[in-house]
């Protein structure tokens, strides 16, 4: 059967998202081939068309394609726009439709699987490449006080604080200033710095006792962040797992009208990790 369904990252190969839209098309009693296609950036625009021209339907796109994808589509939601950062691409006639389901996926995660309340929360994001741009947004929208943004290249920053547009709520500060941002209640790790390259160096009095510290990675790349987390005191600590998860949710409700359960597959998932932490 030909993929109708897939995800393109470069790389790919260790992407959950096959396993997890394979376990919600047999929950929903969908028939549904999803695949991963590894494609390197100068390939990607003439992959997309491929997938198009052979029936593709639906995609996931994921790491480093999140932005050069907006040029491929002829139509984007609201919160893609506000994003600049596309992750799931329905198709439209003979083009596409763009949408961004990273951020309504974090949100979701946080406050119907952990119960948490975003409202009113001060709230330090990492990092202004893709995943940031993704979230962004649905954290505005569920009403966090204020966003202070710091990336490494402060231009970044500048870049998605215009993009949101809310001056009175958003902010952006230097790497060098982290030191005298006083305390946040969330700490988003939405950098790639936990995937290799140089370690954050994040100090302590950036987290209050009733922080809440969430990487947006998980497994592996998100060990150092969450260390740093647990020794700055923070009370919960949330990796990227469930956010994972619950987009996926999100980009299936796009392709087939409704939304899955998500409890089974992300017990199964978290499981899975912890097994391989208590085996290391
Ligand atoms: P993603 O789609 O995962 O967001 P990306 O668009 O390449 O990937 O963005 C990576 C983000 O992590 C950027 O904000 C990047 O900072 P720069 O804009 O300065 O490159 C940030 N980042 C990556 N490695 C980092 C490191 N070692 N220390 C701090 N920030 C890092």
């Amino acid at each position: 059967m030909t993929a109708k369904f897939a995800v393109f990252g470069h790389p790919v190969a260790h992407s959950l998202s096959p396993r997890i839209h394979a376990a919600f098309a047999r929950q929903e009693g969908v028939d549904m081939a999803y695949v991963a296609r590894d494609t390197a950036p100068e390939d990607f625009a003439a992959a997309i068309h491929t997938f198009g021209a052979i029936g593709g339907l639906g995609a996931n796109i994921t790491l480093p394609h999140k932005e050069r994808v907006m040029a491929l589509c002829s139509q984007m939601s609201d919160r893609a726009k506000r994003a600049g950062a596309v992750n799931t691409l329905t198709r439209a006639g003979a083009s596409w439709h763009g949408d961004n389901t990273d951020g309504v996926g974090l949100v979701h995660d946080l406050t119907e699987r952990h119960r948490l309340d975003l409202r009113g929360r001060r709230v330090l994001l990492l990092g202004a490449g893709g995943a940031a741009r993704g979230v962004a947004p649905s954290l505005l929208d569920a009403g966090v006080d204020s966003l202070w943004i710091v990336n490494r290249s402060p231009e970044k920053a500048d870049a998605l604080s215009d993009a949101l547009g809310e001056p009175g709520r958003v902010h952006t500060r230097y790497v060098a200033d982290l030191g005298s941002l006083g305390d946040f209640e969330l700490i988003i790790n939405a950098t790639s710095a936990g995937r290799g390259g140089e370690p954050l160096s994040l100090p302590f009095s950036l987290a209050s006792p009733r922080c809440l510290a969430v990487d947006l990675s998980y497994g592996e790349a998100a060990i150092p962040f969450m260390a740093w987390a647990n020794a700055a005191g923070c009370t919960h600590r949330i990796d990227g797992l469930g956010m994972l998860v619950e987009q996926a949710a999100e980009s299936f409700a796009l392709w087939h009208g409704r939304r899955p359960d998500t409890d089974a597959v992300y017990a199964e998932l978290s499981a899975k990790a912890d097994a391989l932490h208590t085996a290391d």
